[in-house]
């Protein structure tokens, strides 16, 4: 359908960059879930960086329980394991700002391979314009010898056609293809991938928030825009996304309604699923 090249090892590898990411590579025709089998290997202790990656998921997982649209033949669906020398004060820090750093890194990685303009929508959603062209669902676990192992999962929308897609994903997912109406190589786009986020967990490491939330700031389109936000639990909260907390939680300041004659409520939110809303 696609009319680019399957998905192999030599072409992925004929591009990779890296000096850790990606040196294991584990690629499957078909899989329940990219996610799944990567923590199954992360647990049984395969080495850092382990890459998972399949042409078609039959149980993809997104974020808050949701169902990956996984059709083969046309878009990445790939997992990374990570076992970093993480010291136990810095285990929050760095398991909240995961999923962040692997949004801008996915960002780079489309925008260095293809001709589209990429934003992320809080926490992680990646947007073309309006639309969501792929999702990141970050897991982590305990491998046998005790150490923190986390799974970094990626899905995205490439080459497949707007038609496509089930119709409750119609009119808010769209695919590369779609925005720059060009195909993309999926072994390219992997291989630059891994080199982004190879790139983006070393600053991380090595200087601390202040790069990567600079990043961020720089991608993320939710930053200044009246959001909806569903919250755990089934609550809604309606406000300004203002900006990042230094732990990358998004603060959103609640207008009372005039009659209430109460001052903005400001909130914190570390986990919800946000709309942004039209100005
Ligand atoms: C989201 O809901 O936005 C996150 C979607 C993450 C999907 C990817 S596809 C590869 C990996 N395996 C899974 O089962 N899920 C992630």
């Amino acid at each position: 359908m696609s009319n680019t090249p399957n998905l192999s090892l030599d072409a992925i590898r004929s591009t990779l960059s890296t000096n850790r990411l990606g040196q294991r590579i584990d690629l499957y025709q078909q899989v329940g879930s990219t996610n799944r089998e990567a923590m199954s290997l992360a647990q049984a202790g395969c080495e850092h960086g382990t890459v998972v990656v399949a042409d078609t998921q039959t149980e993809g997982r997104g974020r808050l329980a949701r169902v990956w649209f996984s059709p083969p033949g046309v878009n990445l669906y790939c997992s990374i394991v990570l076992r970093m020398p993480i010291e136990p004060p810095q285990l929050s820090p760095w398991l909240s700002w995961l999923p962040l750093i692997t949004a801008v890194a996915v960002a780079e990685a489309i925008e260095s391979a293809t001709s589209a303009a990429v934003s992320v929508k809080w926490p992680n959603d990646l947007l073309i314009g309006d639309r969501k062209v792929g999702g990141i669902l970050c897991e982590s676990g305990t491998g046998q010898d005790g150490h923190h192992v986390q799974v970094i999962g990626i899905g995205l929308n490439i080459n497949g056609q707007h038609a496509d897609f089930p119709s409750d994903l119609g009119t808010s997912a769209t695919t590369i293809r779609e925005a720059t109406g060009a195909p993309t190589d999926r072994n390219r786009l992997l291989a630059q991938l891994l080199h982004e986020l190879e790139v983006c967990i070393e600053h991380f490491s090595q200087i601390g928030t202040a790069a990567v939330m600079l990043a961020y700031q720089r991608r993320c389109s939710t930053l200044g825009k009246p959001i909806r936000a569903a919250l755990n639990g089934g609550t809604e909260l309606v406000g300004l996304a203002t900006s990042l907390g230094e732990d990358g939680s998004l603060t959103v300041v609640e207008q009372a309604p005039l009659q209430a004659n109460r001052q903005p409520t400001t909130h914190s939110l570390r986990v919800a699923d946000i709309i942004h809303l039209r100005t």
